[in-house]
């Protein structure tokens, strides 16, 4: 019912005697009726509804599903009612829209008591495991694309998983899991379904159809932080050439009937013959963009020219998001850059001078220390592409001071995912410095850990200011040492 939106069944019994239909077929007088719909439960979201889809997995065990009669009796376990046998002449008298519109009602007012705040996004996460990924990577992915969500504005109510060798080619999860999808996000009245993967436009487009509401995937998400985090002109024209240059494969008519919730203002589309023309609209945008990305780097390199006509060496700040790139720069500068538990907190480069002892006794170094957006594993190609002219602050600094959060459960495959990164960049950047942050919340065993395998890296908190001597006294070094390659 939830499935094919259907709002009342009524199902009739025969007696099995009767007149004989041509052709065969069910015959006989009707004997009971029942009447069944869907109910609002307050402890829907934690109704599993894989106990009725999972019969459809590949490679699964069948399950019983629960019939007509045991779900009479298990009434309180499943969101929905079946009405004890009913005389066909009372069921006819019924007012079905008097029916409908009480139960709209129960909806809608189960739907705003679980509503936190009307604005914000309330969202289905899918994880599909397949074979290539640890459980460990899997769960830190899963919890990184909720924190992603989160610092988008939105809240995942619940996460349905799916273990796969492989992602299914046209809907990435199989055919049982997506109606499981579907079931639960008209019970949890999710408004948005987000995937912990990229899909291409043809899944999403695939899966939409069979959901029934939007379903976006994490590079979209990325750029939705993006999106609303750009501050400066320069941040504003390169996030809007990254959603251009993703959505233009992905533009299609959104004439498809949406759920409750997903339907309505905003989601039905153009026909194509519209779409046409505004496939063209865009590509033409994004050839202009491209354009004016083109001449800020022409901008970007001059201002560093300068820079380095000035022979003022630079160091720029890498590091995973949320690492408290821009809490060390505040406080080795005394500035205010904006620095938040949320994921992209700050997008636009900030460069600030720093002055610290030299090397030489008595003698003072003058450096530029720039804070860079903030690196995420398997960085979407459109972020990188339109963001080129901010990541060649980080290839073109004399070195590179690598920030890493230690307290993060993944902080080795953090620093895999910036070096990944870094080695994709098209110049070398300079030698880095490992400083690894936030040693105020870790305990002495990851402590020592990551002594043991990074040992030239330094150990501080910005937040506590901790170590900042040693790390002044590192930069010093590696700054010398930067200059002598230059
Ligand atoms: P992006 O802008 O996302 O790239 O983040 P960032 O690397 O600039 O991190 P930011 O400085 O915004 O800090 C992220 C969070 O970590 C903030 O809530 C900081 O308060 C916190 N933080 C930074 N340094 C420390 C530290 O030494 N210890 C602890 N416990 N928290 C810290």
């Amino acid at each position: 019912m939830a499935i094919q939106r259907l709002d009342a069944l009524v199902w009739l019994t025969l007696t099995g005697g009767g007149f004989q239909r041509r052709g065969g077929g069910a015959t006989g007088y009707i004997q009971e009726t029942y009447l069944a719909h869907l109910i609002p439960q307050k402890d829907q979201a934690t109704f599993d509804f894989s106990v009725l889809t999972s019969e459809l997995e590949e490679g699964s065990n069948p399950v019983e599903k629960p019939s007509i009669e045991n779900s009479q009796i298990k009434t309180q376990h499943f969101p929905w009612k079946v009405s004890e046998p009913q005389n066909l002449d009372y069921l006819s008298n019924q007012d079905f829209l008097d029916l409908v519109e009480g139960l709209e009602a129960d909806f809608e007012r189960e739907f705003v008591a679980r509503q936190v705040d009307a604005d914000q996004d309330k969202v289905l996460l899918v994880g599909v495991m397949t074979q290539e990924i640890t459980l460990l990577d899997f769960e830190d992915g899963l919890a990184e694309i909720t924190r992603l969500v989160d610092s988008a504005g939105g809240q995942v109510l619940q996460t349905v998983r799916q273990k796969r060798s492989r992602p299914h080619p046209q809907t990435v999860v199989g055919e049982g899991k997506v109606q499981e999808i579907s079931l639960t996000a008209q019970t949890i009245s999710a408004n948005l379904v987000v995937f912990d993967r990229d899909l291409s436009p043809a899944q999403i487009r695939n899966l939409e159809t069979q959901i029934g509401i939007r379903v976006v995937d994490r590079t979209e998400v990325i750029l939705d932080i993006f999106a609303q985090r750009a501050r400066s002109s320069e941040g504003q024209l390169q996030v809007e050439l990254a959603q251009l240059q993703y959505s233009l494969p992905r533009l299609r008519g959104r004439g498809q009937a949406m759920s409750r919730q997903g339907g309505g203002i905003g989601t039905r589309g153009p026909g194509e013959t519209k779409l046409e023309t505004e496939r063209r609209t865009i590509a033409k945008r994004i050839a202009r963009l491209q354009q004016e990305v083109n001449q800020l780097l022409a901008h970007r390199f001059r201002l560093r020219q300068n820079r380095h006509h000035h022979e003022v060496p630079s160091v720029a700040i890498v590091g995973y998001t949320n690492a408290g790139k821009s809490t060390l720069l505040n406080l080795l500068t005394n500035s205010e850059v904006y620095a938040a538990d949320q994921l992209f907190a700050t997008l636009d480069p900030t460069t600030r001078r720093l002055t610290i002892q030299s090397q030489v006794p008595g003698e003072m170094l003058s450096i530029v220390l720039t804070d860079t957006v903030g690196f995420i594993r398997e960085l979407p190609p459109a972020l990188i592409d339109a963001f080129r002219a901010t990541l060649e602050e980080v290839t073109d600094a004399d070195a590179l001071l690598h920030v890493v959060d230690l307290s993060h459960p993944a902080w080795q495959s953090q620093i895999r995912s910036v070096m990944n990164i870094l080695t994709d960049m098209p110049v070398t950047p300079g030698p880095a410095l490992v400083a690894f942050n936030k040693i105020d919340a870790v305990d002495e065993e990851t402590l020592a850990l990551a002594r043991e395998e990074f040992p030239q890296a330094v150990f501080i908190s910005a937040a506590k200011g901790l170590g900042l001597e040693t790390l002044r006294e590192r930069l010093a070094q590696l700054i010398q040492y930067a200059l002598c390659l230059r």
